[in-house]
């Protein structure tokens, strides 16, 4: 049998391999909302511009509302052979309003349709995302004013480099997620047109207005350009990439928790809700939310680059190649913020545990560059000749396999004879600190103004 929508031409129907390849319902019915709401519009606008009489737009209207019910309440049977969303929706109000149906597609096509239904799915995710990063802030920024004073290790190379605060490094994370705000946000503003009207490629001969379904769909305005609006999936590729950013940092977060909570560091004690055991090794508590957090990056990655791929080289304006836009973005998208989730759940739960972090920090002579700024500061050496200084003290304490504040005073003034006891007021990690108040820097006080900062930030953007 040829098909209903657009068989008119053909005396046979598809090979089995055919309808394999060309449907895509089993993935794009998760735009139903969408298209319904899409349609809705649509017909309002045919009515109101007399291209179909009242009667029939809310006969229409009635029958995509049943349909919503129908598939949200699972009723709904969706065939794939009828190809997609968009025609087994149709399909469907044929059978409960009659040959009505059949006026809702003037003045439309499924490339406009589909361009359409894409976007507001996408400015829904958007949306979504944009508030789950914004809880993931708050649960951040919480955590770093509770923690401004716990001093750890700062790294560089994951060597012991100086010490900072905890606070301070989760703000860090603050400062990245705020960005991928700002990408999200600007992703959404230039998303918000609208295709529907654009029709097949050209436009439509009917009196439609498009200005009324943008509006009435919530965005800012009909695109431009009829052929750009059926081609365009710039806005999915915008989303991904924004996603990408996120995913990134996220699985930076992400490795930084495994590496903390492993027994060798044990910075932090993460939640039992966030950890599984193992079957065999009772002591085992592993980070596998962290884990899969770091993996999930792979595939969002992967939805951005297969749509680059998708795109790239297509001619205007509407190829069923684009069909392939769906499944991976739909995926890269909700991985996204599954991961969002996660991490933000394993952050809230998550304990520093003070004592390790400030014992570690106080390792691997991270006070070296005190000792340098002292020498520098006092008896006013320049700074290359202090660190060369400090460099020959900390060979010392190598040597004699101690901390930097354990030699002797001595044993310092044999290297350098301007150095007195009020040296070893600096080489404390605490001291390393609280003098770290460059703008921007470790300092508890300067840690407890940006988390404050941050938190005023949130409330304001949340209401
Ligand atoms: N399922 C199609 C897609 O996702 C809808 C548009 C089909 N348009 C067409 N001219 N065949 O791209």
């Amino acid at each position: 049998m040829s098909n209903r929508m657009w068989g008119g031409r053909f005396a046979d129907g598809p090979d089995a391999i055919m309808e394999e390849i060309n449907a895509s319902i089993d993935y794009d019915r998760k735009l139903y909302r969408q298209d319904i709401a899409g349609s809705k519009a649509h017909v309002r606008m045919l009515a109101t511009r007399h291209i179909v009489t009242a009667d029939d737009a809310d006969k229409i209207v009635q029958g995509l509302d049943t349909i919503l019910s129908e598939i949200e309440n699972g009723t709904f049977t969706f065939s794939r052979a009828l190809e997609d969303i968009h025609m087994n929706v149709e399909a469907r109000l044929a059978e409960l309003i009659g040959p009505a149906a059949g006026r809702l597609h003037t003045g439309r096509s499924r490339n406009d349709q589909v361009a359409t239904d894409f976007r507001l799915w996408v400015r829904d995710t958007l949306d979504t995302l944009d508030g789950q990063l914004g809880d993931l802030m708050q649960v951040l920024a919480e955590k770093a004013e509770r923690h401004a004073g716990d001093v750890m290790p700062g790294f560089t190379h994951l060597q012991s480099a100086q010490p900072v605060t905890f606070g301070h490094h989760l703000l860090a994370y603050v400062e990245m997620f705020a960005r991928d705000r700002g990408r999200v946000r600007d992703a959404r503003s230039r998303l918000n047109e609208s295709p529907l009207g654009a029709a097949a490629l050209a436009g439509t001969s009917f009196p439609i207005d498009r200005k009324m379904t943008a509006a009435e769909l919530g965005f800012d305005q009909p695109m431009a350009n009829s052929l750009d609006a059926v081609s365009d999936r710039d806005f999915v590729v915008e989303a991904l990439a924004a996603a990408s950013l996120i995913a990134m940092h996220l699985s930076r977060l992400a490795e930084e928790i495994v590496i903390w909570c492993s027994a060798q560091f044990a910075f932090v004690k993460l939640s039992d809700k966030f950890s599984t055991g193992s079957s065999i090794m009772p002591q085992k508590k592993n980070p596998d939310a962290a884990e899969l957090v770091r993996a999930k990056t792979g595939r969002i990655y992967g939805a951005l680059q297969g749509l680059l791929v998708v795109m790239k080289g297509l001619p205007l304006a509407y190829s069923k190649d684009m069909q392939e836009d769906k499944e991976q973005a739909f995926d890269g998208l909700s991985s996204t913020s599954l991961a969002l989730a996660a991490m933000t759940g394993m952050m809230r739960d998550l304990e520093p545990v003070a004592k390790t972090m400030k014992k570690a920090a106080g390792s691997g002579y991270s006070t070296a560059t005190d000792l340098a700024d002292w020498l520098v500061r006092v008896p006013g050496l320049p700074f290359r000749d202090a660190h060369h200084v400090t460099g020959k003290i900390v060979g010392l304490a190598v040597e004699k396999g101690i901390d930097l504040h354990r030699v002797s005073l001595s044993d310092m003034q044999a290297v350098e004879p301007k150095i007195t006891n009020d040296i070893y007021s600096v080489l404390s990690v605490d001291k390393s600190v609280r003098s770290r108040t460059s703008y921007g820097g470790t300092s508890p006080v300067n840690v407890r103004k940006q988390a404050r900062r941050w938190k005023k930030e949130l409330a304001k953007a949340t209401r």
